[in-house]
Formats: structure tokens, sequence, C-alpha cells
């Protein structure tokens, strides 16, 4: 029996969907010391900031939001109520002790593979009165303490939820702080990501996006004590009854093997929508970021799996302004993203992050150089996503129904290439998957009305 929710906790989520995940998990962890979850920081006897450090304004907004919260400290105390500042995630790692010295409202610093003892290092912060940092990362195995009964069999969230299954990178593009925020890649087996998964399909789960930040790079143990691939591990949760949907992400180029790009020809459960960046359609710059791909081998890959699945959506990141990118290296991109046309894309500006190799590389592109790329990029990006939803209109898809919508009588929902779709119908109909057929289209969302159910 789990302890009565008498005390609030206030979690704030930045960066990827691993984080998402991992709040989750925080939640579940506390949730026997009898904390319940709150979306209001006044009321919360414990603020978790759950951060990401990937480039330099995420890291930025953190100590803008301790500022807030040092406020806020302060006039609970003056009432005499007690409020406990923690800083997970992968700021946290990067950071560690600093957080703690620049920042010194706050009690816990913990890191993302350090967070499964929670419980215990707030026990040791009641404790001490001082701040505790703890952002080593330990030999005994995270997943597995998140695998105790607590933890592994959480409330239902939703009909569509996230579940990692790899974490980490050993790829060391020479931009990016996630081999150090997250360490080495590592992959969870499959008897476990088989028991979460049925878990989740249990509680009325229908859609589960398998989370890595390599996640194509999964070989994690089977059955048999064989390495299974993401491939492999698809075939085994395609046979969980009630799981409808599966999404991955994110992929790495170098690793849509033959059999993963097969997958999307043969098994229906497997969402035509791959996002699949690729960072600039440069060869110089690709090599510089260590990608170790060219855009050729990119344009093969995609043809690959238009091959395999004529009508599957892509996705990709940018990132402009990279360390030596000239006018000539950046039209590549802008050729490249003509050539391939994406469903939706993301593209940032080149952040230089302390400790990476190419912060210490020659020829850093002026701000408003990487500015004007940006926004020329983004123009020809939002224009193909909006020419893909666009296409369409008149179409009937199937629509899994997620929740109540932004008015009454709504619902908002996910088309197989992940487009957030309004549809009138009632509450009673969220976990269904029913046939739609798309009247309007927005940049950004499509209007639907049902014609049928699964
Ligand atoms: N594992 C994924 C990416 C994880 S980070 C991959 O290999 O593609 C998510 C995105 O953030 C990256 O794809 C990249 O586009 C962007 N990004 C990472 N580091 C960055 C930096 N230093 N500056 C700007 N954008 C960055
Ligand atoms: Fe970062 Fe590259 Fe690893 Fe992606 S593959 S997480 S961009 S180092
Ligand atoms: Fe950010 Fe860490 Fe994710 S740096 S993108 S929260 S892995």
């Amino acid at each position: 029996m789990s302890a009565p929710l008498n005390k609030k906790v206030f979690i704030k989520t930045y960066g990827c969907q691993m984080n998402v995940y991992d709040s989750e998990k925080m939640a579940d962890l506390l949730a026997p010391d009898g904390y319940g979850v709150t979306e209001d920081p006044q009321e919360a006897d414990l603020v978790i900031l759950n951060t990401c450090h990937i480039r330099e304004k995420a890291a930025e907004k953190v100590y803008s939001e301790l500022g807030r919260l040092r406020r806020l400290k302060e006039r609970r105390e003056a009432k005499r109520e007690g409020m406990m500042i923690a800083v997970a995630g992968c700021v946290a790692q990067a950071e560690g002790e600093e957080i703690a010295e620049r920042a010194p409202v706050v009690d816990l610093v913990v890191g993302p593979q350090t967070y499964h003892r929670l419980p215990e290092l707030l026990k040791r912060v009641e404790k001490t009165g001082g701040a505790v940092v703890e952002t080593e990362f330990p030999a005994e195995d995270k997943f597995n303490r998140l695998d105790k009964p607590a933890a592994a069999a959480p409330p239902a969230r939703g009909v569509a939820a996230f579940l990692t299954i790899q974490e980490g990178c050993d790829k060391f593009c020479t931009f990016c702080v996630v081999p150090y925020t997250r360490g080495a890649e590592f992959s969870r087996p499959v008897e476990r990501i088989e028991a979460e998964a049925r878990a989740l399909a249990q509680s009325g789960v229908r859609e589960i996006t398998l989370l890595g930040q390599n996640v194509n790079a999964y070989h994690g143990e089977g059955p048999n004590g064989e390495p299974v691939s993401l491939s492999g591990l698809l075939t085994h949760l395609s046979a969980i009854e009630g799981l409808e949907r599966l999404r991955y992400t994110t992929s790495h180029p170098r690793d849509m093997d033959d059999e993963l790009i097969e997958a999307h020809g043969s098994n229906p459960k497997i969402m035509p929508y791959l996002h699949l960046p690729v960072q600039s359609g440069s060869d110089r710059i690709l090599a510089a970021m260590n990608r170790r791909h060219t855009r050729d081998d990119y344009f093969k890959i995609i043809e690959r799996i238009r091959r395999a699945r004529a009508d599957i959506a892509l996705s990709s990141d940018f990132i402009v302004g990279f360390p030596g990118e000239s006018d000539q290296d950046f039209e590549d991109t802008m050729a490249l993203v003509r050539d391939v046309t994406f469903a939706q894309a993301f593209s940032f500006k080149y952040s230089a992050r302390p400790g990476t190799p190419a912060a210490e590389l020659d020829g850093q592109v002026p701000e408003e150089v990487k500015s004007q790329r940006l926004a020329r990029l983004q123009d020809v990006l939002k224009a193909q996503q909006l020419a893909f939803n666009r296409d369409c209109a008149g179409r009937t898809m199937d629509i899994l129904l997620e929740k109540p919508g932004r008015h009454e009588g709504q619902l908002a929902g996910r088309s197989p290439y992940l487009q957030p779709v309004h549809v009138p119908a009632g509450t009673a109909q969220i976990g269904e998957i029913v046939h739609a057929k798309v009247e309007s289209v927005g940049a950004n969302s499509l209007s639907a009305h049902i014609v049928g159910i699964q």
C-alpha cells in the first residue's frame, strides 16, 4: 500500500522526450513517499527542474527559473513552510557543484543516471540541511531500480506513452553534449521493455514511442541471451494486445539498417513517420561535425525507406552556422531540403557548448549570419510542412483520439504522420482509433470528422 498523498511535487521538464519520460519516472518513484504531483509551484513541497543542456538558451532558462523559485521559497519560509528545490537532468550532470554555488537556493543536484535514488537523496537533504550533489555514473543499473514494482507499474497517463529503450551515445558529434551528459550507450534488455510495454497497454495505452538518443543503435539482450536489434524489438512489441501503434525516435542515419527499413514496409503497427536528423547538407560540414556519413548516403537512405513505405513522412533536425559553414555549405543544406522534402523539421542556430570539440574550432559564424540562414531555412521548412498538410485534405486516415480538445465536444488526436488532428467526438471515445476524413488543414494541425471506427 502506498502512503497517503500528503506532500506535493511540481516537476518542470525541459529538453527532449527522454526528459519527459524521466520526469514521469521521478513522479512514480516519489509516490510511495507520499508525494502527489501538482501543476502549481506555489503549493509544492518539492520543486524539480528537469533540465536540458543541449543549447546555451536551454541551459540559461534554468537559472532564470531558479531566480523566480528563490523568491517563492523566501515567501514560503516567511510563512514557516518548507520547500525543497532540486535540479535534475542534463544541466545537473554537466554543471554539478557549480549549480549549488551559483544558486544557493538549490538543495539537491541529481544527474540523469542517479535520479532513481531520489527518495534517499531527499532524506539526506533533510538530514544535512546543506546542498547534496549526486552526479556520478554509478555501476548499478538505474533501470534495474526503475523496474521495481512501484515504478514499473505506472499509473495510466493517457493513451500515448514514451518508453526509453536505449540511453546515452557513443557517436560524439563534435557539437553535442549528450555523450557527456547521458554517458555511454546502453540498451535495456528486451524482456524489461516488453514488460513495461505490456503494463502500459493494460493501462489503456494504444501507442508507444520508443526513445533513445540513438534509438536505432539499440542492441538489447534478447530472451535467449542473443542481442536484438530495433527491428527485432519492434517485432516483439507488435505482438502485444491492445498496442496498435509504434514509433521510435531519435535515429541516426548511420544505423538505418536494411531490416529496420524493411520493417516499415511489412509491419503495419510501425507508423509511417521517421525522424532522421541530417544536421547539414554539406559534406564538408558533415565531416567536421563527425556525423560519419555524406549527403549522398542520406539521399540513398531516404530512397530506400520510400521504396519500403511510399507514404512515409520524414522529419529532421538542422543546425545552421556550424563553425566554418560558408554560404555555399548553407546553400547545400537548402538544396538537400528541397530535394528530400520534409513533413516536419526542427532547426537551430549552432550553439557552442563548453567541453565539446566544435566550441574550440576557428571560423565561428557571426550571430547575424546564423539568424539570416535560420530564417531562410525555416521559411522553406514551414512551406514544406504546410504543403504536406495540404496534401492530406480530403483524405481519410486513422486517428488515435488522445485527449480533450481546445473546444467542448472536440478531441485532440494524432494522425499516422504525427500531425495533431481536431475531431468532433466525446471524451468516452478517448483511446479509440477512428477513420476520419480531413476537411481543413492549417500549418500545424488538421481538422477531421469521423467516418468509421477501426
Ligand atoms: N541524437 C540525435 C540528436 C539529439 S540532440 C541525433 O543524433 O540526431 C537534438 C538536436 O539538437 C540535434 O539533432 C541537433 O540538431 C540539435 N543540437 C545538438 N547540439 C546542438 C548545438 N550545440 N547547437 C545547436 N543545435 C544543437
Ligand atoms: Fe549528439 Fe550526435 Fe549522439 Fe545525436 S548522435 S546524441 S547529435 S553525439
Ligand atoms: Fe537536452 Fe539532455 Fe535531452 S541535453 S535534449 S535533455 S538528452
